[in-house]
């Protein structure tokens, strides 16, 4: 993939208001981002399609929304106050700080995702940058501390969540019960998550707050690996539905020594972004792990009565686990494309129009005639209640064509002055540029058949 691919997409996501750096008056926050006006809609939109598909089209699926702050004892359960951790050398010379995992490849943390690695012990490593000598490895976890209540005590530690699996796994026994649910069923959430990551960088593929998709799927034990084969099968398809091109797409089963602390197999589905193959996408099969730690340090029964087999187990779980932000840069990067058309560039985002920020942008031909601009406020009010739609007149009909283009609204509708005796509007599509004359009165169900179809 074209290597200033994403210097482009960073450019644009600046210029157009899609995201920003955090605190960039101040100076920045290294790894955290702020999703701006259009932004805050893509990324709306991917949770949502998202949400649509693994819990409306499903009929084995519950949806929660947990608090971010949960109980200390739930990180000692899953094993992330043990477990959750990166090796980390420091070169005596320049003093920088490395993850053993990317100098090193046997040392992989557990739960962490393998990087490109190069060969050598840490003792005969050098500081890949002033080629000074390392320290010994230490392990940092990566959980942000934090207290509660108003006095910072020992006792009144918790964290921020690492992942958000944790809130579905402590609430399995509620939904269970309050849903009626038989297995095999799942439970979905989107929400933030936070890591306090030693590398980051390429935008926002590695930030140190970002959001999730996951979903924890339960079923009998012996049933896990067709399940883990089906939501993979099943998880690769969304991506492509959306608009993901397939030969940006691969599959990659773990090997065993990179394999999570919980888990029992894991394959990533990957995206080929300007740095490389790199996840999107993790799908584990987390055995029944997280439920029985739970039951043993909280005490409460976390079983399964199965009535038609009458037998009690402890589900296993599959655990689809997707990053909201790496979906979000994947369909950016994937829908930009350049293209001349009478010999001006192009620059369109060929964004799915279910993910598409704006809907449909509504342009006068004319902003100094009165009833043309009163005509467009009106459709652009008509509209609003379905879609997300934008009236904008700031500047020439062609540039505002390819401002839209820009951005990836898969429509504009132009009033002009025919449109005051005819009741029409020109409505033109972005990837094939072609125009068609609709009935204002028509607009509504012309666009929803389109946004549908
Ligand atoms: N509950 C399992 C779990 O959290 P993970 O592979 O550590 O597994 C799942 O994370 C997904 O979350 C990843 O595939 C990735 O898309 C996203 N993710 C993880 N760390 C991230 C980070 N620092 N910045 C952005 N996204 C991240």
């Amino acid at each position: 993939m074209n290597a200033d691919l994403m210097e482009k997409i960073v450019s644009l996501c600046k210029r157009r208001g899609f995201i920003f750096q955090s605190s960039e008056i101040y100076g920045g926050l290294e790894s955290t981002w702020d999703y701006g006006p259009l932004g805050v809609e893509l990324k709306r939109n991917v949770k949502e399609a998202w949400w649509r598909s693994v819990v409306y089209e499903r009929d084995d699926m519950e949806g929660i929304d947990a608090a971010i702050l949960m109980h200390p004892s739930v990180w000692m359960a899953s094993g992330h106050v043990e477990s959750f951790a990166d090796l980390l050398v420091d070169c005596r010379g320049c003093k920088k700080r490395f993850r053993l995992d990317q100098l090193i490849p046997t040392q992989k943390s557990p739960g962490r995702e393998p990087r490109p690695l190069d060969q050598g012990a840490p003792q005969e490593k050098k500081c890949p940058e002033c080629g000074g000598a390392l320290t010994e490895p230490r392990r940092f976890n990566l959980m942000f501390k934090t207290s509660v209540g108003s006095v910072e005590e020992q006792g009144s530690a918790i964290y921020l969540r690492p992942e958000t699996a944790q809130g579905i796994f402590v609430n399995f026994d509620n939904v269970l019960t309050t849903s009626r649910r038989k297995l095999p069923f799942g439970i979905a959430q989107a929400g933030k998550a936070f890591r306090n990551e030693i590398t980051t960088g390429n935008f926002t593929f590695r930030s140190r707050e970002f959001e999730q998709m996951e979903i924890e799927y339960f079923v009998k034990p012996g049933a896990d690996e067709e399940w883990h084969k089906k939501w993979i099968d099943e998880r690769l398809n969304w991506y492509l539905r959306f608009g993901l091109r397939e030969e940006h797409l691969r599959l990659r089963p773990h090997g065993k020594d990179e394999i999570a602390h919980y888990a029992k197999a894991c394959t990533d589905i990957e995206y080929l972004f300007p740095m490389g193959w790199s996840e999107l996408e993790g799908i584990a099969n987390r055995t029944d792990f997280d439920l029985k730690q739970h039951s043993r340090l909280s005490g409460k029964d976390l079983s399964y009565f199965d009535e038609e087999a009458k037998e009690r187990f402890v589900p296993y779980v599959i655990e689809p686990s997707g990053g909201v932000d790496r979906a979000v840069l994947a369909f950016l990067i994937d829908s930009y494309r350049e293209e001349i058309v009478k010999q001006e560039k192009r620059v369109v985002l060929g964004l799915h129009k279910a993910l598409a920020p704006v809907k449909a942008a509504i342009l006068p031909l004319l902003k100094n005639r009165g009833e043309i601009v009163a005509m467009c406020k009106t459709i652009t009010a008509e509209l609003s209640r379905l879609f997300k739609v934008k009236y904008d007149d700031t500047a020439s009909i062609g540039r505002l064509y390819r401002r839209q283009d820009e951005i990836g609204t898969p429509f504009c509708i132009t009033v002009d002055v025919d449109s005051l005796s005819d009741r029409k509007a020109t409505v033109r599509d972005r990837d094939t540029m072609q125009q068609d004359r609709v009935s204002v009165d028509k607009l509504k169900e012309y666009l929803t058949e389109k946004m549908i179809g």
